[in-house]
């Protein structure tokens, strides 16, 4: 960190993006007080627009994605640190020109974030041409400009490219200057999910093997793919899912206590984690698609993407070793909900006579991400005026009542917040993408191997496979949900 006011330059600028996020959130971060004065947003992109063209763009975007916090008044403020450069992200000379842009257009040396906001075939250009236009070089000294990248998903397409990523980025940029987003770790519940095992001395004596039973990740979504067919068809469910945010919700419910908060002692414990996951049998995996999928303009006539995924996966280590993660994800499902259960152990003898009336369950912790934000930790309570019977109750907390009048706020306020400021904590580091990659790069060659069959399909609005169910029927276990839901089926 240092004082020098930063310039955000964003590539791929008019794309959806910039309209949906990023601009409503670095206007939200403005409207808190949380952006240097001085700070200025140049937009990168082809189309032939100026400056106000551009800004009542974003303006529209703001209206339309963050309505509530609009006021006219403070946009009048904010929408002059935008300005937009016309430029061709495959021309070298439109990053020399950029260059000589940039230079005018700071009145000090100022510290630089160029977002890379584009198709993934676009990141290879960009990056060598910030380099060799010379707008990737920093000066030593800890007062002097920094330049980062940020670099959105997908990270490469498989282990291989997401490799040859790494290194071709590294001959630009050193690892210190990268940031690749993932933007669940920037959702206020994800984050808390440390504070919640490291600030409190409660619940990590019992976060081990010789307490839980097993740990579920379930990321539902209602929505279909939409108008992302064209991109979701070469991806499916475990590219554009596991290898990052399950993955990443993954190693912060799993990872030992890091010794502080700093950005690489955090990615140290979660590479650690990731590297411990035993390699997944394919047997121990669910794939399917939903009825209809390939009717999506964009998706191949007959195309075998799945748009749902289950597994189990083990991690060998002490704490874990023998518990059971089970993890799932899909699109077109009932609602929308992205949750996190820590089953625990069930009592090792009962003494109670349990009657017809009791409804014995385990004690269950529910990290709730979204979208009821909360905890939720139920365990038995004995119904009163019976003599042994007992149901399950809820110990809850909920964001919304607890922090009275505070709106959670968008995932990419925090990363970019964190980006300006320089800290990489919440940004995922080389060792990391690939040790995820790592993890489900084989399921997915297994499964295309396997042409044949294993893709089941599920109906628009169900619960998903029944394979999925059998997963965790076959070690006694059922998929659990917590989080304000009824779920008489006990998916
Ligand atoms: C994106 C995926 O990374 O995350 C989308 O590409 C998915 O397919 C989205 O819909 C889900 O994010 P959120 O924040 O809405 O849960």
């Amino acid at each position: 960190m240092n004082n020098n006011p930063t310039t955000i330059v964003i590539f791929g600028a008019s794309g959806d993006l910039t309209q949906r996020k990023l601009i409503p959130a670095l206007y939200n971060l403005y409207r808190k007080g949380r952006l240097d004065q001085e700070l200025q947003i140049v937009g990168f992109a082809r189309r032939p627009y100026d400056d106000q063209i551009f800004r009542d763009q974003m303006r529209e975007g703001l209206l339309t994605f963050s309505e509530n916090t609009f006021d006219a008044k403070l946009w009048g403020e904010f929408a002059p640190k935008i300005t937009y450069f016309q430029g061709n992200l495959t021309e070298a000379d439109d990053f020399i020109k950029l260059k000589e842009y940039l230079e005018e257009l700071e009145n000090s040396p100022s510290n630089r974030l160029y977002y890379l906001s584009t198709a993934p075939r676009f990141f290879e250009p960009a990056i060598e041409y910030l380099g060799t236009a010379g707008l990737a070089r920093e000066d030593e000294g800890i007062s002097n400009p920094w330049r980062h990248v940020v670099i959105e998903k997908p990270f490469g397409q498989d282990l291989a490219s997401a490799q040859k990523l790494n290194q071709f980025v590294h001959t630009v940029f050193d690892e210190h200057q990268i940031y690749r987003i993932d933007h669940y770790l920037g959702k206020e519940t994800a984050q808390n999910i440390l504070f919640f095992r490291f600030a409190n001395t409660i619940f990590e004596p019992v976060w081990n093997r010789r307490y839980v039973d097993n740990v579920q990740i379930t990321v539902t979504e209602s929505v279909d793919v939409g108008h992302r067919a064209g991109y979701y068809d070469s991806a499916g469910v475990l590219r554009d899912m596991f290898q990052n945010h399950l993955m990443q919700l993954l190693a912060l419910v799993a990872m030992e206590p890091p010794a502080s908060f700093e950005a690489d002692a955090v990615r140290n414990e979660k590479f650690k984690l990731l590297s411990a996951i035993r390699p997944i049998d394919l047997s121990d995996t669910v794939a399917a698609q939903y009825i209809g999928y390939c009717d999506a303009e964009g998706v191949a006539e007959y195309s075998r993407t799945p748009t749902y995924a289950a597994l189990k996966l083990n991690i060998d280590n002490w704490r874990w070793k023998d518990v059971p993660f089970y993890l799932r994800s899909g699109k077109a499902l009932p609602r929308k909900t992205t949750e996190i259960i820590i089953e625990f152990q069930k009592p090792p003898h009962l003494m109670f006579g349990l009657g017809d009336a009791s409804d014995f369950s385990p004690n269950i912790l529910s990290l709730c991400i979204q979208p009821d934000e909360g905890i939720h930790l139920s365990f038995q309570a004995k119904t009163p005026g019976s003599d042994q019977d007992m149901r399950s109750v809820d110990m809850e907390f909920h964001y919304q009542t607890a922090f009275e009048g505070e709106m959670l706020p968008d995932a990419y306020e925090r990363l970019l917040q964190e980006a300006i400021e320089a800290d990489a904590s919440l940004f995922t580091r080389s060792d990391g993408i690939e040790a995820a990659w790592r993890l489900i790069d084989p399921i997915i060659r297994g499964w295309d191997k396997e042409r044949s069959g294993n893709l089941d399909i599920y109906e628009s609005g169900s619960w998903g496979p029944a394979r999925a169910k059998e997963l965790l029927a076959r070690d006694g276990r059922i998929w659990r949900e917590e989080c304000g839901y009824d779920d008489p089926e006990g998916n």
